[in-house]
């Protein structure tokens, strides 16, 4: 499928969920307001890849990405990891909570893939 359909309300604030889409992990994750503010206020010049939290997301509860370490590949682990975002256990790379890496080997922040929300609750990627 080029397309998948998530509810929203099927993930709980604070909760990260996987999704399978064209064969790779896809997170989709419901930020709480801790997380939503934290993201917002780092400062870019810490980044290895700067983006602001603004440009990642759509609306700042969801956080939508590859769960694709761009390292080598692995699937990181959510809710994990120095900057709570997640973690990759391959080598070791720390990606916060809105999948900018902070630490580690990996070059670059999670993928963010195009998707539109179709309602309140209701997300369409692909
Ligand atoms: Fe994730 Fe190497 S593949 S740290």
């Amino acid at each position: 499928l080029s397309k998948i359909e998530i509810k929203l309300s099927d993930i709980p604030e604070g909760k990260n969920m996987t999704f399978k889409w064209r064969g790779k992990p896809l997170f989709v994750r419901h930020r709480t307001e801790k997380e939503i503010a934290t993201e917002a206020a780092v400062n870019m010049a810490e980044l290895r890849d700067p983006e602001h939290d603004k440009d990642r997301v759509q609306n700042p509860k969801w956080v939508i990405v590859l769960g694709v370490c761009t390292h080598l590949g692995c699937v990181p682990i959510a809710n994990a990891g120095e900057f709570g975002g997640y973690y990759c256990p391959c080598h070791g790379s720390h990606y916060d909570a809105s999948g900018r890496i902070r630490k580690g080997p990996a070059p670059l922040n999670l993928e963010v893939p195009f998707y539109e929300f179709q309602d309140e609750d209701t997300v369409i990627v692909g």
